[in-house]
């Protein structure tokens, strides 16, 4: 069973195979009794607690979905304007209900079951009879993963028009655990995912995207860890949100040392109207616990996103190998240059090309043509198919970047339609990249780019489609809706673009999806529900690379981590790495090039066909195993991570050291995630032969590193069970 109910005493307990959370109803308000280890369900552990709280008063409660304005003077997870200006509710518990697996939330994004028994839904009913305000609280307890998803649904049961000032999607009070630390990913364009961590003092500390979309700056997600707790020990609880446009992740540390986590939609600058009988829903978020670490909340998260919100066909297709070539080409390319590269890529054993920015309208450079979306004949006079067919004939599936979301002032769409974008009357129009917002809250918008879009897929054999968004949303209001709605745009602009992905995704099966916002700007659970792959960041240097892409390992899983091979010296930093470092990195995500292979030597070209060679081998293992984080480029000179094979029968090793150290330290790496008991044949990338060691011993003792005396090195290692 994964919700055990004790009526008489309000009390829930929601267990999965290694987690409980509990919460009881105290004078009528839902309190957080408990988060972590799975615990044996005793009817007794109620009364010690109850008697705890009572009388306390609410500032000093452990809440579920706390209000404001009756004493409890710390961070609400929500407020509501009543038509007579007032903005005090208070919920009471009125009841609950049970339902088998996960109900599917309408229209966003959600992790999901694909049977009943893989979870249970608990949900609560809290009313304010004074304002009509219902609020369902809806928790779903995963049987084998440590994952509880709560989302909020606030109905208006009233007669007055209500006005939501704040609509969390969860709340949770810890407490008895004093000086909690904070760990989230923060950023810029090219510098995406740096892990960071902090100790939270008494007071506020938020990260949040006032873009309107997840952002480079602040990922939706946070964790909250112990100071003990390391890659591999210790308490992890990671809040991630599903979620693509502007939210808000605030941990508020009060003066009795217990610490309020809220999650969701940003409240700056958000409002909703809430008429008679509507309702309004959150977005979901995705709680994790884990008593092993960063590293097992990681692999959770994993788990869960690759297999129960990632969807499709290509959700557990190992990914193609691609070309793209933007940074071989940008806007200079005719179809026999894009066609040499395929045919080069197709000998050395690539499997997609795709065609980057620059294929459509009069696009020569990025300041025009956006919305325009046909082909520009002056570059591909035999058109768009008949570029695709060439490339096809050369033995590869192509792909096709688009930017469906923005318009350029200079295009036929903005001459015919200036108030299809986001635009504030009388205000200027911010252009970004020489580009403005679809305002994506229309229907006609929407449809327009439908029809744009299937008109190219149904004429064109597209088996790939990169979904570009490069600037952030500005001058926030719409056309299309009254004052009264005018705080709405930013939430409805993010709908608009669920409703429009959800019809082209079922629409059009066959195509692989791959989101990108000027990289990893919207490297988020949200589009991972619709496009199972993201461009991680449009910084290609192998170095920051290791950052990169270890940061972003931290929720979101090595599949939908794109990871390119390109040119040196690096376009973005202008550093020169070897072939080989750029390639493990690369191939330690999901694999591709981005540069000109017809400029490559022979000698280069045989690097290319090797790692391609390798890296068939090693994709399940890299797409679909377990990844072990063992050195952190953010700690050291030195990175390492491993990917375990679910049944721990292989595995696969990549170490990288940045910079050469003359007459070093004996360098040792401890591995991960094997089993102990049984013998491993290890085979290095520079030795001929290879050895045997047991499991035990490469977790405890370790694997000796060698690496040249040179700068940029990596290792490889791979690791079968012994028969
Ligand atoms: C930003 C993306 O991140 C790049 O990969 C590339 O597609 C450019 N846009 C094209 O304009």
């Amino acid at each position: 069973m994964n919700v055990i109910v004790q009526e008489e005493e309000g009390l829930f307990h929601l267990q999965s195979s290694g987690m409980s959370y509990l919460i009881q109803i105290v004078d009528g308000y839902p309190v957080h009794v408990y988060w972590g280890g799975r615990l044996q369900h005793r009817a007794a552990i109620n009364h010690l607690l109850v008697h705890t709280w009572q009388g306390m008063g609410l500032d000093r409660l452990p809440q579920e979905y706390p209000q404001y304005g009756s004493g409890d003077f710390r961070n609400p997870a929500y407020q509501i304007e009543l038509e007579d200006g007032t903005r005090i509710t208070e919920l009471k518990y009125d009841s609950y209900r049970l339902v088998k697996g996960k109900p599917v939330l309408s229209g966003l994004p959600a992790v999901y079951t694909e049977h009943e028994a893989e979870a249970e839904t608990l949900e609560l009913l809290l009313k304010d009879d004074y304002s009509g305000l219902q609020v369902v609280l809806r928790y779903s307890i995963f049987r084998d993963h440590n994952v509880i998803v709560r989302s909020t649904r606030l109905v208006n049961k009233g007669q007055q028009t209500l006005r939501l000032r704040r609509a969390l999607s969860a709340s949770i009070d810890m407490y008895g655990q004093e000086q909690l630390e904070m760990v989230y990913l923060s950023g810029a364009w090219g510098r995406e995912s740096n892990i960071q961590r902090r100790t939270l003092p008494q007071g506020e500390t938020r990260i949040d995207s006032k873009r309107g979309m997840s952002s480079h700056q602040f990922n939706p997600f946070a964790a909250l860890v112990t100071p003990e707790t390391t890659e591999r020990v210790g308490d992890a609880y990671g809040f991630s949100l599903v979620y693509s446009g502007g939210f808000e992740a605030v941990a508020e540390v009060d003066s009795f040392g217990s610490t309020r986590l809220g999650i969701g939609v940003n409240s700056f600058d958000f409002a909703w109207q809430l008429n008679a009988g509507e309702e309004f829903q959150t977005p979901e978020a995705v709680m994790v616990y884990s008593e092993e670490g960063l590293g097992e909340m990681s692999r959770t998260y994993h788990r869960l996103y690759r297999s129960r919100l990632c969807r499709g066909k290509y959700r557990d297709q190992e990914r193609p190998i691609l070309v793209n070539n933007w940074e071989a080409t940008y806007f200079d390319f005719n179809a026999d240059k894009l066609v040499a590269i395929a045919e080069e890529g197709a000998r050395l054993g690539i499997e997609l090309f795709v065609l980057d920015d620059g294929w459509f309208g009069k696009r020569d450079a990025d300041n025009s043509s956006l919305g325009d979306w046909y082909e520009d004949r002056r570059k591909l006079p035999e058109g768009l198919a008949d570029v695709a067919k060439r490339i096809q004939g050369a033995g590869l599936q192509f792909g096709l970047w688009f930017e469906p979301e923005m318009i350029s002032p200079d295009s036929e769409l903005y001459r015919k339609h200036p108030d299809w974008c986001l635009h504030v009357p009388g205000r200027r129009r911010s252009e970004a990249r020489w580009q403005l917002v679809l305002d994506y809250t229309r229907p006609e918008v929407r449809d327009y780019i439908y029809d744009s879009l299937a008109a190219i897929f149904s004429t064109v054999p597209i088996s790939y489609v990169k979904w570009d968004m490069n600037r952030a949303l500005t001058e926030i209001g719409s056309a299309a809706l009254p004052p009264e709605r005018q705080a709405e745009t930013a939430h409805r602009y993010v709908l608009g673009l669920y409703e429009l992905l959800e019809r082209i995704t079922a629409n059009f099966p066959e195509i692989l999806f791959e989101s990108c916002s000027s990289g990893g700007g919207r490297f988020d659970p949200g589009m991972l529900y619709y496009m199972p792959q993201t461009w991680t960041s449009d910084n290609t240097d192998a170095v920051e690379r290791l950052k990169i892409q270890y940061g972003t390992s931290l929720v979101y899983p090595v599949s939908s981590i794109g990871a390119h091979v390109s040119a040196v010296p690096n376009h973005q930093v202008g550093r020169i790495t070897p072939l080989e470092f750029r390639g493990s990195v690369a191939m330690s995500g999901n694999f591709g090039y981005e540069l000109d292979l017809t400029a490559f030597t022979e000698e280069e070209k045989d690097i290319v066909q090797r790692q391609v060679a390798n890296y068939k081998e090693i994709r399940s293992l890299v797409q679909q195993g377990n990844l072990y984080r063992l050195k952190s480029p953010f700690e050291e000179n030195e990175s390492a991570w491993m990917f375990v094979s679910e049944d721990q029968m292989e595995a696969l090793v990549y170490a990288f050291q940045v910079m050469a150290i003359p007459n070093g330290p004996q360098r040792i790496l401890r591995l991960d995630g094997l089993k102990p008991e049984l013998e491993y044949e290890v085979k290095s990338d520079i030795d001929e032969e290879s050895s045997i060691y047991g499991g035990d011993q490469l977790m405890q003792l370790g694997l000796a590193l060698r690496y040249e005396a040179k700068d940029y090195q990596s290792r490889c290692f791979r690791l079968r069970v012994r028969t």
